[in-house]
C-alpha cells in the first residue's frame, strides 16, 4: 500500500526531533559508539528492520535485532534468513542470536556479519520454555563453567565485535550476572546489557535495579542497564544517576515513542508531542513497513498492534480499539486512526507510570 503521506516527517514535528536529538551525547561501549547512551531493546516480531529505522529516527542511540534462531540460519530456513536484513539507513544496530551450541552459533553469526551488523549478540536472558528447554536463553546462565567455551567459541568465529544480553540470574537463589560478566571480559566480550529480572521471575515483580546500580559501578565491563524504563520520569532520573554505561528501553517506546528524545526536553520548555505527531509516527512506521511486507495482511497485523500501544494514554480508546480489531482493510484503519488522533481534545498524551504491560517476551 502506498499512502499519501510518505516522505518526510512534518516540518514542526522534524524540528522538535532535530533540536531534541541534538542534545543527544555519543557515547562508547567498548570499542563501539553510539548516538545516545538510550537503546532499543531487542524484542521478537517487534524488533525488524522498519521498527528499528523508526526508532534510530526518534533519536534511538542504536538498535538490536529481535532473537534469531542459530539453526534457522545454518538450515537456510527462509524465514529465519530474512530477519537477518538489515536497511542500508541503519547506523547501529546488532544482530541478536540465540542457540545453545556454541558451534551452532559459532556458524550462524559467522554468517549474520555478511549481512553487515555492527555488532553480534547472544540472547542469555529468553526465559520462554521453548527456548529454554533446548539449553539457550537464560539457560545459559545455568551452568557457568561452558560459557568460557562457548563466547571464545562465537568470537572467534567473527570480526565484529560481541556482546551478550543476559538476565540476574536464573532465579533468586543463583544471582550471578557478576560472575557471568567476568568470564565473559575473560573471552573479549565488549559490553553487556542486563534485564534486571531472574528468569523465574518472568516478568513480574520489578526490575532489580539496586542490582543493576551495582554492577555498572563494580563490573569490568559497560554495562547497560535494562528494565521498566517506561516513563520518562523515571527515565530521566536513571540517565542522570545511573553508573550503568548505558540504558536499553524495550517496551516504553512502544507506547510512547519519543521516550528516546522526551528525557532532552528542559523543565522550563513548553515542547511536547501532539496526538498527531503519534500518527506522523505510524505514517512513517507505514511507509517503511510497505517496503518489507509479504502481503497485505502482515502489513495490517503489524500496523494494527502498533496503533494499539501508540493510542494508550489516549482518551476513548478503548472504543478505538474495538474499531481497530474489527477494521480487516489497511486504508480504514488509517482513516479510523487519522479520527482518533486529530480528535483528540487533549494535546498532551497521559500514560501511567504504574501501568503493568506486555508480560511476556524473549528476554
Ligand atoms: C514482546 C517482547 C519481546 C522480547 N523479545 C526479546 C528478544 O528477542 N531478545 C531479548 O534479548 N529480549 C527480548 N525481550 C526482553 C526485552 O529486551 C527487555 O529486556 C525487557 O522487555 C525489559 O525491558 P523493558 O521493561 O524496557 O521492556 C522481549 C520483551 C518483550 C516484551
Amino acid at each position: 500500500m502506498t499512502t499519501k503521506h510518505n516522505g518526510p516527517f512534518p516540518t514542526e514535528l522534524q524540528s522538535k526531533i532535530d533540536l531534541l536529538k541534538a542534545r543527544r551525547k555519543p557515547i562508547n561501549l567498548g570499542s563501539l559508539s553510539f548516538d545516545s547512551p538510550l537503546l532499543l531493546a531487542p524484542m521478537s516480531s517487534i524488533g525488524t528492520a522498519p521498527f528499528r529505522l523508526l526508532m534510530e529516527d526518534l533519536g534511538a542511540g542504536g538498535t538490536v535485532s529481535e532473537l534469531i534462531s542459530c539453526h534457522g540460519i545454518n538450515y537456510k530456513n527462509i524465514r529465519t534468513v530474512d530477519m537477518l536484513k538489515i536497511d542500508p539507513r541503519e547506523k547501529n544496530m546488532g544482530l541478536q542470536l540465540f542457540g545453545e551450541s556454541a558451534e551452532a552459533m559459532a556458524l550462524a553469526a559467522k554468517v549474520a556479519q555478511e549481512y553487515g551488523p555492527k555488532f553480534i549478540d547472544i540472547n542469555m536472558g529468553c526465559p520462554v520454555k521453548k527456548v529454554v528447554g533446548t539449553g539457550a536463553g537464560s539457560s545459559l546462565l545455568k551452568d557457568t563453567s561452558t560459557l568460557g567455551h562457548f563466547f571464545q567459541t562465537i568470537k572467534s568465529a567473527i570480526a565484529i565485535p560481541l556482546t551478550i544480553k543476559i538476565r540476574i540470574g536464573w532465579d533468586q537463589d543463583s544471582i550471578n550476572a557478576m560472575e557471568v560478566i567476568h568470564i565473559a571480559k575473560e573471552e573479549g566480550v565488549e559490553f553487556v546489557s542486563v534485564h534486571g529480572r531472574t528468569r523465574a521471575q518472568q516478568y513480574t515483580g520489578k526490575a532489580n535495579w539496586d542490582l543493576l546500580e551495582n554492577l555498572g559501578k563494580n563490573a569490568p565491563l559497560d554495562i547497560i542497564g535494562n528494565g521498566d524504563l517506561h516513563s520518562t520520569g523515571f527515565l530521566k532520573d536513571k540517565m542522570n544517576n545511573t553508573k550503568c554505561s548505558a540504558l536499553m528501553l524495550g517496551r516504553g517506546p512502544l507506547r510512547n515513542p519519543f521516550l528516546f528524545l522526551e528525557p532532552y526536553i528542559k523543565a522550563d520548555e513548553e515542547i511536547f508531542f501532539t496526538p498527531e505527531d503519534h500518527l506522523e509516527v505510524i505514517y512513517r512506521l507505514l511507509e517503511y513497513s510497505s517496503e518489507y511486507a509479504h502481503s497485505d495482511h502482515i502489513l495490517l497485523v503489524t500496523i494494527r498492534k502498533h496503533l494499539i500501544w501508540l493510542a494508550a494514554g489516549f482518551n476513548n480508546v478503548s472504543y478505538f480499539r474495538d474499531l481497530i480489531f474489527k477494521t480487516p482493510d489497511l486504508n480504514e484503519t488509517i482513516k479510523i486512526s487519522e479520527e482518533f488522533f486529530c480528535n483528540q481534545k487533549d494535546k498532551r498524551k497521559r500514560l501511567l507510570d504504574h501501568d503493568s504491560f506486555m508480560t511476556s517476551g524473549h528476554g
